[in-house]
């Protein structure tokens, strides 16, 4: 089995990695010890570089890193890369939801409420090989939060391919196979096992 370095320290995102890598590649937890990387790259993909390529180099192992950005049509493409810091440095996902309702909401009723979420993920080898693949989920912004679970803007995320329900309304499994994550880290399997024989 494939062993990389998973450089997310978020439980969020690793339970959601390990679920769609289980059985492939088997996920290592990043070392406590190695510091943050400051992602200030304004690409998804410089971003995941960024956080492979430091765990990398720090632990001598491959590594696999992701970055997501949630991009809303109606407001040119934000929040984007800077989805996690919508709201401020500190923001939390309650922030970043209710800043992200009140813009739209500044548009009008019957705006463009399309969004899309996109995730690059990047295995970094020691020796400097890079792989790097991209995964969407093409949906619209409901009008208000609703309950349920997950993280981020699953409370406001319809996508396209679901029933009509957020993300955070359906069960990990369900959104695993259709989400931005799920898809990108589907099309890194691929790519890491390489063409059919
Ligand atoms: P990251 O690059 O994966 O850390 O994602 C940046 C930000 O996008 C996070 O802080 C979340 O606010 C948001 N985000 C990423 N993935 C998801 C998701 O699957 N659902 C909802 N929000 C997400």
């Amino acid at each position: 089995m494939i062993r990389l370095v998973c450089a997310s320290a978020n439980p969020d995102k690793v339970a959601e990695i390990a679920a769609v890598l289980d059985g492939v590649v088997e996920l290592l937890p990043r070392p406590p010890e190695v510091a943050d990387v400051v992602e200030d790259a304004d690409t998804l993909a410089g971003n995941a570089r960024l956080k492979a390529v430091a765990i990398c180099s720090a632990t001598g192992l491959p590594a696999v890193a992701d970055d997501t950005g949630l991009f809303v049509d109606a407001l040119g493409g934000e929040p984007g890369v800077w989805s996690a810091r919508y709201a401020g440095e500190d923001a939390t996902y309650a922030d970043n939801c209710n800043k992200l309702l009140g813009a739209l909401g500044a548009l009008g009723d019957g705006s463009d409420r399309s969004a899309e979420f996109r995730t690059v993920a990047l295995v970094a080898w020691p020796d400097g090989r890079e792989l790097a693949v991209e995964g969407v989920c093409i949906g619209r912004i409901a009008t208000a939060v609703q309950p349920g679970g997950g993280f981020g803007y699953d409370s406001l995320f319809v996508p396209d391919d679901g029933d009509g329900r957020t993300f955070s309304q359906m069960s990990a499994d369900e959104k695993h196979a259709i989400s931005h994550r799920g898809r990108a880290f589907a099309a890194l399997v691929s790519a890491l096992r390489g063409p059919p024989s």
